[in-house]
């Protein structure tokens, strides 16, 4: 018979007709209730078997096991559910090992959670997760669509470092033990697979914006690689990030279709994961209950998400952002761990936090950064100083966006790659642009992870991808 996933069954009304459901056991209580998921929701059916089944075969019922009943589709009589399976038949698809089964009823810690990659995927904490990074996935393609965008796939493998900062994975078929070397010592990447010293990409920029340059409106969402030793709760070394670069557009168009693109996205999960996104609201409440009265947030999960969708993200530039951060009392009293005493200053995830829950409490689009911490890539201002720089700064979260607009003018690009030693002749192909028919661009890149992070409230981006990459941590 075929089968019914319990989502679509706990919604039904059909009592009396027959159904079949697959999935694995959660719980079987008093010899009688099998509470049965099948990760279409976080909300388990229950099944009732009466004594006619054999006591042997209601044994294996163990935590974990999977299984396939068949039966009567019935009003349940029990509180917690309408609906309820009278069970004809019992199948027993896979046993699970009710000694060795590393999942007790009790709540497990995230940590814990990490280390038992196949189970993990079935705490309705990592189901609501996964579904909602599914749903904001869906919502980036959904709304570049819309807009006319095409989706590019750029290469995982490049030999060019488009942030210039050198944090990269090398990517080589030589024989490490004994590679080639050329008269001068060096290994002789000449001899490499592809002719050439190879990395993973830390970003789709640089091939995306050849494309926009010739379509227009393109965007790309990928998995990119950062080498970086960040052993933090906002780093992966593997990451997806969505970059969408525009032709014709300059900074204030692109820090509106980035606004716009968050709160499009953080709308499509409330409204289509108002379940899971209920279910990690309820769990972080309980989380907050531990911690001390003046550490709790003041918002929960979803009023949080509705507030980033009811304010104007904040603009304002980073020279007016440092005279804040130089005026703050955390700053004063010296409560930073790096005090912002010059112009010129790199900020750091605490001052980015301060600007955003402290000061403004609302999301915030910082732009003109000095020149000399922000890529060679980035339109330079009049003011010799700055960069046409855009920075997104979400609570919680730090900076989720990074982009810019783009330097077009051939002279200026190639005298900031000179001065910053990035090799004009290896980016020939990316200069070229800039020589047959360059326009203003811009663009900019949204780590999916930390868009994740923010929409499920969860504290480490380990939690929001299935098989993390961090230093020392490619397990799986
Ligand atoms: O600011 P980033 O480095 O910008 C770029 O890579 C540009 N090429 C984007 C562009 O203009 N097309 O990275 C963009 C975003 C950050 O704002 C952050 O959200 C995320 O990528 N990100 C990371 N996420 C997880 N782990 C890491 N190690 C990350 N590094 C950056
Ligand atoms: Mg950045």
């Amino acid at each position: 018979m075929k089968r019914t996933k319990v989502k679509e069954l706990l919604d039904s009304t059909a009592y009396g007709t027959e159904v079949t459901v697959k999935g694995w056991v959660r719980t079987f209580r008093n010899d009688k209730f099998i509470a049965i998921n099948d990760g279409s929701t976080i909300n388990n059916i229950q099944a009732v078997v009466n004594e006619s089944f054999d006591a042997a075969l209601l044994k294996r019922l163990t935590t974990g096991a999977a299984i396939s009943v068949n039966g009567e589709l019935v009003a349940s009589q029990g509180a917690g559910q309408k609906v309820e399976i009278q069970v004809k038949e019992l199948e027993i698809l896979g046993d699970s090992d009710a000694e060795k089964f590393p999942l007790q009823p009790k709540k497990h810690s995230l940590e814990f959670l990490r280390e038992i990659a196949h189970l993990r995927f079935r705490t309705n904490t990592f189901n609501a997760v996964f579904k909602i990074r599914h749903t904001l996935a869906f919502a980036v393609h959904q709304f570049f669509n819309d807009r006319g965008f095409v989706y590019m796939h750029t290469p995982i493998i490049t030999a060019s470092d488009a942030e210039g900062a050198g944090e990269m994975f090398r990517v080589t078929a030589l024989d490490l033990e004994n590679p080639p070397r050329s008269e001068d010592g060096k290994i002789d990447f000449k001899q490499d697979f592809f002719g050439k010293s190879t990395n993973l990409t830390v970003s789709g920029q640089l091939e995306g914006e050849l494309a926009a340059m010739a379509l227009g409106d393109i965007y790309t969402f990928g998995p990119t690689f950062r080498a970086e030793n960040s052993n933090t709760t906002r780093h992966l070394a593997e990451f997806w990030m969505i970059e969408p670069e525009m032709a014709f557009f300059e900074l204030k168009d692109n820090m509106q279709l980035a606004e716009d693109l968050l709160k499009y996205v953080i709308k499509h999960a409330l409204t289509h994961c108002a379940d899971e996104i209920e279910f990690l609201r309820t769990r972080l409440l309980e989380e907050e209950k531990q911690k001390p009265q003046d550490e709790r947030s003041e918002l929960d999960l979803t009023a949080k998400l509705n507030f980033c969708l009811e304010n104007n993200f904040e603009r304002l530039t980073y020279t007016e952002a440092i005279e804040i951060l130089k005026n703050s009392t955390p700053n004063k009293k010296k409560k930073f761990k790096y005090l912002i005493e010059n112009w010129g200053a790199d900020l750091q995830s605490e001052h980015e936090r301060y600007l955003v829950e402290k000061h403004f409490k609302k999301p915030v689009i910082l732009t003109d950064y000095p020149k000399d911490i922000k890529s060679f890539y980035m339109r330079q201002n009049d003011d010799g100083k700055t960069v046409a720089a855009m920075d997104i700064l979400f609570p919680g979260i730090g900076e989720i966006i990074g982009g810019s607009q783009r330097e077009e003018r051939l002279e200026y690009l190639e005298r900031r790659m000179n001065e910053m030693h990035i090799p004009t002749d290896e980016l020939y192909w990316y200069l070229d642009t800039r020589r047959f028919g360059s326009a203003p661009h811009a663009g900019f890149g949204l780590g999916f992870e930390r868009l994740v992070l923010f929409v499920t409230g969860m504290t480490n981006i380990r939690d929001v991808i299935a098989f993390p990459r961090a230093p020392k941590t490619a397990e799986f």
